[in-house]
Order: structure tokens, then sequence, then C-alpha cells
């Protein structure tokens, strides 16, 4: 993999594949590394993406919900050819188009109404319900997985979460999309969650994970 010598931190990167194990369904990133803005909302460790990226060698990938540009400087970085889109920007990536033959689409949406993005009407934070929540990441699916070149792969980060007590299982309802496609499925730890250092009194259980699941178009 080519390695830009215009790359923000050359060390932080060059440490990491070095020393970095292959890939497993389990994985923990402690640290979020340089890559995108840590005070973005949802914003992701760039280390996962390293690890996606070392280990499918994609040709081409594109974030279509990019937010603070985490997977866009992890491919410049890489010297891998990036697409990227978010509404914050203008496109919505769920009807406009997103361009097609892609080797590695990375879907980090939002989760649920968790955390309001924008009032605008075609951001998904802003579904009205969780079955409209649902049927938006069903259209996403549909319009990112056709965007993907023979044998590409969508990668979709997802977490649940708590309504009102209620569980809310998001990520099952990602598996749910196209079990037909399915390639893996990756749990991902959270760190710098507030519920980690909250003290819950008797049974309840802090979500603490994401997880990544990977789909992958027939050649
Ligand atoms: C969880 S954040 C992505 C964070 C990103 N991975 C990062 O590291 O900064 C989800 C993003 O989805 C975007 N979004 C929501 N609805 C969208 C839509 N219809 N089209 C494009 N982007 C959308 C939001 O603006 C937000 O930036």
């Amino acid at each position: 993999m080519l390695v830009n010598s215009s790359m923000r931190d050359a060390h932080a990167l060059n440490h990491y594949l070095r020393q970095r194990h292959p890939l497993t369904s389990v994985v923990s990133y402690p640290e979020r590394g340089p890559w995108g803005d840590n005070r973005y909302p949802g914003n992701c460790t760039g280390y996962l993406l390293i690890d996606l990226l070392a280990t499918y060698q994609p040709r081409t990938v594109c974030d279509p919900m990019e937010g603070s540009g985490t997977s866009r400087e992890v491919c410049a970085d890489m010297g891998v050819v990036y697409t990227g889109f978010d509404l914050r920007h203008g496109h919505d990536s769920l009807h406009d188009d997103v361009g097609n033959g892609y080797d590695l689409i990375f879907w980090h949406p939002p989760y649920g109404a968790m955390k309001r993005y924008s009032d605008d009407p075609r951001d998904m934070s802003g579904a009205a319900s969780l079955a409209a929540f649902v049927s938006l990441l069903q259209q996403g699916y549909q319009h990112f997985f056709a965007a993907l070149g023979p044998g590409g792969r969508l990668a979709v980060l997802m977490g649940d979460m708590r309504l009102r007590g209620r569980y809310i299982p998001f990520t099952s309802e990602v598996v749910q999309l196209d079990r037909r496609n399915l390639e893996s499925i990756i749990i991902k730890r959270q760190h710098n969650v507030s519920s980690r250092h909250t003290a819950y009194s008797g049974s309840f259980i802090p979500i603490l994970h994401e997880t990544l699941t990977i789909f992958r178009r027939p050649m």
C-alpha cells in the first residue's frame, strides 16, 4: 500500500502499520489517532479505517456520511482514492448520486435520534420514529450496495441505544439488512463514552460496544 508523503502524521500511521495485528472479530482502539475531528459528535477512530484498508487493500473508497472526515484523512495518508459526502455539505447521500464501482464503502450513519445532527428534513438523525429510521437504513443500504463494484464491500458502523429504559438493537437491524451477502461482524469496544464513568446501581448494564457489519457484493 502506498504511503503518501504529505501525510499529516507519518509517525502515527507507520508505527501503527508496523505493530498492528490482523483484524479479528473483536477490536479495541483506546486512542482515536490524529484523523478527523474528535470534537465532532460520533467521530470514529482512524485506526479502524486503517485496519480495514490494510486488510482489504481497496483501490477506491467511499464514505457517504463522512462527518468530520476521518476516513477522508486516513485514505489521504494511505494513498487510497477517496470519495466522501455528508449532508452538512449539502449532499443527501440517501437519494443523491454517490458514484459507483467502489471497492469499499464505509458507512457510519447516525445512531437513530441519539444525536441530532441538523434540522434538515433529509437528516437520518431526524427520523420521526424507530420504524422510520430503520426504513432509512434499508434505503441507504440498497443505494450504497448498488454503488459497489463486483466483490466490493460495504462496512456499516452502528451502535445500540436505550430509549426510556428499552434496549434498541440497531446493530441487529443492520445484520438483517442483507443476510445473504453478510461477510463479517466485528465487535468494537467503545472508549470515552460517558456511561463508562457512571456508577450504576443494581442490574443496569451499560452499552460499551459498537459493531462493524461487513457485506460483500458477489464477484
Ligand atoms: C456518526 S456521524 C459520522 C462521523 C464520522 N465517521 C466521523 O468520524 O466524523 C453521521 C453523519 O451522517 C450525516 N448524515 C445524516 N443524514 C445524512 C444524509 N441523508 N446524507 C448524508 N449525510 C447524512 C450527519 O451529518 C453526520 O455527519
